[in-house]
C-alpha cells in the first residue's frame, strides 16, 4: 500500500504547507516525529513553508512536556526537546490541514480513517514502507531508540517530497 511512489497530496494553498503528526499521547512519537522533522525541514531551508504541529487522539497529557524516555533519547541525539507541550487532535483541524500523519492503525481510526489527506507516517518510510511506528511508551528504552531510526530516516524522505511538492506547485 505504500513505497516511494507515495504522493503527498497538494498544497491547499500554494507556497505553505500544514502538516499534523498525530500518536495516542502527544508525549512520545508524535513529538519526536516532529522534532526532527522541523530540523530536517530547517536543514532544507523549508521550515518557512511547511508547518508541523504534532498532537494526540487522547487528552491525558495535555499541556505536559515530552516523556523524559523520549526527551533523553532526543537530546542523545542532539535534538532539542525542551520546548514540546502535548496538545490533542481535533477532527476540526482536518478542514485546513494539507497532510495528516498517524503513527499507528488506532490512531487512524481514531482520528476518523484514511484519505487522501490522511495516512500512516510510516506509508513514507524508506526501510520498512507502510509500517506503524509502535508504541514505546509501555516498554524499555529500546522502543525509543527504534522510534528515534524510524521518524530520523521517514523525516529525510518527507522533507525530500516537500522539496519536490514545493518547487514544483
Ligand atoms: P505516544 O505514547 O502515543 O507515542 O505519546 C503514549 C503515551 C501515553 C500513553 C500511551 C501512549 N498513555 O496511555 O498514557
Amino acid at each position: 500500500m505504500s513505497n516511494a511512489h507515495t504522493l503527498l497530496p497538494q498544497p491547499r494553498l500554494p507556497g505553505r504547507y500544514a502538516i499534523a503528526l498525530v500518536c495516542l499521547g502527544n508525549i512520545c512519537r508524535s513529538p519526536m516525529a516532529d522534532v526532527v522533522l522541523v530540523q530536517r525541514l530547517d536543514d532544507a531551508g523549508l521550515s518557512g513553508l511547511v508547518q508541523v504541529r504534532s498532537s494526540g487522539t487522547g487528552d491525558w497529557h495535555v499541556g505536559n512536556p515530552m516523556d523524559d524516555r523520549a526527551a533523553a533519547t532526543l537530546t542523545a541525539a542532539g535534538y532539542d526537546a525542551t520546548r514540546h507541550r502535548a496538545r490533542q487532535f481535533a477532527r476540526s483541524w482536518l478542514d485546513e490541514l494539507d497532510l495528516v500523519l498517524v503513527m499507528d492503525g488506532a490512531n487512524l481510526d481514531d482520528v476518523g480513517g484514511r484519505s487522501e489527506r490522511v495516512m500512516l507516517f510510516g506509508e513514507f518510510d524508506p526501510v520498512t514502507p507502510g509500517t506503524e511506528v509502535p508504541d514505546p511508551y509501555y516498554g524499555g528504552p529500546d522502543g525509543f531508540e527504534e522510534v528515534l531510526q524510524m521518524v530520523e530516516r521517514t523525516s529525510v524522505a518527507i522533507t525530500a517530497a516537500l522539496q519536490r511538492l514545493m518547487d514544483r506547485p
